[in-house]
C-alpha cells in the first residue's frame, strides 16, 4: 500500500453576538443577515481533524467522534467538491503536480472535539471549518476558504479565523460574496472574557437548520429583524468592538439574543431554546448588574439553552461565585469549574440580597472560562494525526 499524505489542523467553536438566523438559499446556505462572533480560544473548545489522501484508499470515508459516518451526508459533499474544484481551478488543469497533491485520490477523514457533543455548544462550526481547513491544506489551496466551510453549516464560515469576526451576508445569488472576515485580531481585546454555562438539559432540542426554515416561512418578526435591525446593529456592534467599549458591547449582545430568542417565539409553531436555567440566567445578570448601576456582565444564548457570558476579567472570580451559589452544583466528583483557572472570591451577604433569587440546585453542570482566540491551525507533530499509516483511526 502507499503511504498516505496526511494532514492534521484543530479549528475554533464561535458564538455570535448578532445572530445568524434564517436563509435566502438553502442550497448554498446564504443568509438573510449579517452576523458577527468572538472566536473562543482553543485550548478550551476545538475540534481536531485528520485528513488522509492515498492511491491506495478505494472510496471518500470518514469518522467522527470514533464512529464511522455517511460520507453522502449533501453538506459534507459540498465542501469536497469544492475544496477539489478550487485545487483543480489553482493548479491549473493538466498540471503535473496537480497529482502530487493527491487530487485524483480518495480521502480518509477523521476528526474529534475536545468538549462533549451533548454540551450542546456549536460542533458544527469547529466541524466544518476544520474540515474546509484540513482538506486545504492537503490539497495545497490557499486563501480564501470561508465560503466554502459556509456551504458545510452557515456558522462555520465565522469560525475560519480567530478574533472578532463578521459574516457578510452579500447580495450576489451565486453567494460569493458572502464571506467571513475578520473585524478584530484575538489580541484586540484581551481583558475580554467568555464563560459557557451548560446548563443540564434534559432534551435536543430543535435544530437549527430546520428552525430557523420555519421561523422565516412564518415569523415577520424574522423579516422585520433582518432588513431593519441587523444593519444598524452591525455598524454599532462592530464600533463597540473596535473601541472595546463593554457596556455597549454587552448591551446590543444581550438585546440582539433576545431579538432572536423573540422570533423563535414569533415562528408558527412557536420555538423554545431558552429553559427555566437559562430564564435565571438572564434575571441574575439583569440583577448583578443592576446592583453595581453599571453593565458588567452580558449573557447570550443559541438553539439551546446554555448561557454563553461575556465578562471583564476583573470581574470574573465573583461573578463566577454568584452562578455557583445561585445554581448550587452537584457535589459527587466532576468539576465545576473548567479551563482557564479562576481566582477565589468572596460573595457578600449584600449582593446575595441584591440578586434575591430562590436557589435552582443543578441547574447548571459546570462553567468553561475562556476567551478569545486564534483561528484554525496546522498540527506540526505527526504523532498527533487521528489516522494511522494504513489511513484507518488509530
Ligand atoms: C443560533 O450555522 O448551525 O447559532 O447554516 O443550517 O448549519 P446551518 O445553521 P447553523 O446556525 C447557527 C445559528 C445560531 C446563531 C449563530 O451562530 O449565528
Amino acid at each position: 500500500m502507499d503511504k498516505p499524505n496526511i494532514v492534521t489542523c484543530t479549528a475554533p467553536v464561535n458564538i455570535a453576538v448578532i445572530k445568524y438566523w434564517g436563509k435566502r438559499d438553502e442550497e448554498l446556505i446564504l443568509p438573510i443577515n449579517s452576523s458577527l462572533s468572538v472566536t473562543l480560544h482553543q485550548e478550551q473548545l476545538k475540534t481536531t481533524t485528520t485528513v488522509a489522501t492515498s492511491r491506495s484508499f478505494q472510496e471518500d470515508r470518514i469518522w467522527l467522534n470514533g464512529k464511522e459516518e455517511d460520507i453522502t451526508h449533501p453538506r459534507l459533499q459540498s465542501c469536497l467538491r469544492e475544496i477539489r474544484r478550487l485545487a483543480r481551478k489553482r493548479r491549473g488543469d493538466g498540471d503535473p503536480s496537480v497529482d502530487s497533491t493527491g487530487l485524483s485520490h480518495k480521502v480518509h477523514i477523521c476528526s474529534v472535539n475536545n468538549f462533549p457533543t451533548a454540551a450542546g455548544l456549536a460542533s458544527s462550526a469547529a466541524g466544518f471549518a476544520c474540515l474546509v481547513y484540513t482538506l486545504a491544506r492537503v490539497f495545497g489551496v490557499e486563501g480564501e476558504l470561508s465560503g466554502i466551510a459556509r456551504q458545510g453549516s452557515g456558522s462555520a464560515c465565522r469560525s475560519m479565523y480567530g478574533g472578532f469576526v463578521q459574516w457578510i451576508m452579500g447580495k450576489k445569488d451565486d453567494g460569493k460574496d458572502s464571506l467571513a472576515q475578520q473585524v478584530e485580531p484575538e489580541t484586540h481585546w484581551p481583558e475580554l472574557r467568555i464563560l459557557v454555562l451548560v446548563a443540564s438539559a434534559e432534551r435536543k432540542p430543535v435544530g437549527s437548520t430546520s428552525g430557523m426554515q420555519t421561523s422565516v416561512q412564518t415569523s415577520s418578526l424574522l423579516k422585520h429583524r433582518a432588513e431593519s435591525v441587523v444593519p444598524g446593529r452591525m455598524v454599532e456592534m462592530i464600533e463597540a468592538v473596535q473601541r472595546k467599549d463593554f457596556a455597549a458591547f454587552a448591551e446590543l449582545t444581550m438585546k440582539d439574543s433576545n431579538q432572536f430568542h423573540a422570533t423563535c417565539l414569533d415562528t408558527y409553531p412557536p420555538i423554545f431554546y431558552l429553559n427555566s436555567v437559562s430564564q435565571q440566567v438572564i434575571s441574575l445578570v439583569h440583577r448583578y448588574n443592576r446592583h453595581y448601576g453599571e453593565t458588567r456582565v452580558a449573557y447570550t444564548f443559541d438553539a439551546g439553552p446554555n448561557a454563553v457570558i461575556f465578562t471583564l476579567q476583573q470581574h470574573v472570580p465573583e461573578f463566577v461565585q454568584v452562578v455557583q451559589h445561585f445554581f448550587p452544583p452537584e457535589t459527587n466528583g466532576g468539576q465545576f469549574f473548567k479551563g482557564l483557572p479562576v481566582n477565589h472570591a468572596a460573595l457578600s451577604e449584600e449582593l446575595k440580597q441584591a440578586i434575591g433569587l430562590e436557589p435552582m440546585p443543578k441547574g447548571i453542570s459546570y462553567i468553561i472560562s475562556t476567551k478569545a482566540g486564534p483561528g484554525p491551525c496546522v498540527v506540526e507533530d505527526p504523532t498527533l494525526h487521528l489516522l494511522g499509516s494504513t489511513g484507518l483511526p488509530k
